[in-house]
């Protein structure tokens, strides 16, 4: 018995140093950065993020609609407040004012969504007007020389996909292929670069595991199906993409590059010494980051957590569709073995670091991280969000100088990071948070709606002409 037990100790002490061992590590100072020592690839994209339903107001006719006036199981509003989108920016009415703003700022992409409600209010009726207000979009960041990164599905669907089940119902891809190919038909002409899904297994866990987005189910197997049917809608996607769009806007030989946009959180032991918070934390990464990337790769799609769910499914025309990823980066999280907690495990922030107002740990080292993991897809990466929430605006500099300078770090290594975009241009209507998160570049007056570029981001301006001036 002794020596039984004696072995597991060692055992659990290799396994411990091992997992140590194996682990990034990341060792730079994120003090006194200096914007000079940046090296950017003279063809960097700079850009800014938005998504339809935060930003052009006007939404009426999707499901967040409906949620922004439900109400919880304990009679609370869904939304912090009961706040609902409405107007939001009026990014629809004020979008040459905003693109003067990113021009204002050196930007040369911009990444934004079209709202599928708007454009197919019903099942075949596509409204003209819509489709011409984002052509006149297009046109207008074509004159300002601004590259357009099109996301097709950024969390909402028009309430009849919502009525048929949404992604619970696996015809919705049919549904969503037919948008696509309307939408790539008539903006093919502008768009080079489209991204299909915002955030599949965010999109997912936040709907269907924890429960925070339409439609608050608490199913982890159905979270599992809907991911699953999502990343068969960016397959379809990929395809219908490259078969539609074969206009060269950009000029450059490639007509259509078509990415995901992936959320990577980095996950760490919340105990370093402790195997079973190592496995937690590899279970987790499996299960949100890693899932979604092989299906991605290889057709077959695995989701599993122990005694909880196991879901494998295969989808052949998945494989390999991916001409770009998008990096999503905001945070790194804890995670911890517990017995007592319903799933077994915890996740949560760093005490030690400092947390933005959404409670994020602000830790740059995990973008250098998150590029990291993504590379070995072999395929071109950009940084299609990254941003903080900071209403007092006293962490926006040095989050942005820190970030930077981790893709700068990354970049140095060899690893092919394109592009990157700040979350986001401007204060915009923050999911279940409503507008108190402000995540904005420019600050809006939601009274009077007026910008105002926040002395925090002024760094930005300085990076982006730093890397303009040096590969002149
Ligand atoms: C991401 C979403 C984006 C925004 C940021 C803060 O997960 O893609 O719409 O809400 O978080």
């Amino acid at each position: 018995m002794i020596n039984f037990l004696i072995v597991l100790i060692l055992l659990l002490i290799i396994i411990t140093f091992w997992c140590n061992y194996r682990s990034t590590k990341v060792k730079w100072s994120v003090e006194n950065i200096s914007i000079d020592r940046f090296k950017f690839p003279s063809n960097f994209l700079w850009g800014a993020a938005t998504s339809a339903h935060q930003v052009e107001g006007g939404c009426t006719n999707n499901d967040w609609v409906l949620w922004e006036t439900a109400y919880n199981e304990k009679g609370m509003p869904r939304i912090k407040g009961g706040q609902k989108a409405g107007k939001a920016s009026d990014h629809w009415n004020r979008y040459k004012e905003d693109i003067k703003m990113l021009k204002d700022l050196g930007c040369n992409a911009f990444r934004f969504s079209l709202e599928w409600s708007k454009i197919e209010p019903e099942p075949g009726k596509w409204d003209k007007s819509v489709i011409e207000h984002y052509q006149e979009v297009c046109e207008t960041l074509k004159q300002e020389k601004i590259i357009p990164f099109v996301t097709l599905h950024h969390f909402t669907n028009p309430i009849w996909i919502w009525n048929k089940g949404g992604f619970e119902n696996s015809d919705t891809v049919r549904y969503f292929t037919e948008y696509v190919y309307k939408v790539g038909e008539a903006l093919g002409q502008y768009v080079d670069y489209w991204g299909t899904i915002n955030e599949p297994a965010v999109y997912s866990k936040l709907g269907w595991f924890l429960g925070i987005f339409p439609p608050g189910k608490r199913d982890v197997s159905l979270a599992a199906r809907v991911l699953f049917n999502i990343l068969k809608a960016h397959a379809e996607a990929f395809h219908a993409l490259h078969d539609i769009d074969r206009f060269d806007a950009d000029g450059d030989g490639v007509p259509c590059r078509v990415g995901i946009i992936k959320s990577i959180e980095i996950f760490d032991p919340a105990r370093r010494w402790f195997v079973p918070d190592w496995y937690v934390c590899k279970m987790i990464d499996r299960t949100f980051n890693q899932s979604t990337l092989d299906a991605i790769q290889t057709g077959k799609f695995i989701f599993k957590i122990p005694g909880v769910v196991s879901y494998e499914e295969n989808y052949p025309r998945l494989e390999n569709t991916l001409d770009w990823i998008g990096l999503n980066y905001y945070t790194q999280k804890l995670c911890k073995f517990d017995l007592r907690s319903e799933h077994k495990f915890k996740i949560f922030p760093d005490k030690k670091l400092p947390k933005t107002d959404m409670g994020w740990a602000v830790y740059p080292q995990g973008l250098y991280r998150a590029l990291k993991i993504l590379n070995v897809l072999g395929v071109p990466i950009y940084i299609t969000e990254n941003g903080i929430a900071n209403d007092k605006d006293d962490l926006r500099k040095k989050y942005i100088l820190n970030h930077i300078d981790a893709v700068n770090e990354a970049i140095a290594d060899g690893i092919d990071v394109r592009g990157y975009f700040y979350w986001s241009l401007m204060d915009n209507f923050e999911w279940a948070e409503g507008f108190d998160k402000r995540f904005g570049l420019y600050h809006i007056n939601y009274k009077t709606q007026q910008r105002t570029l926040k002395e925090g981001s002024e760094v930005y301006r300085e990076i982006i002409a730093a890397s303009k001036k040096q590969s002149t």
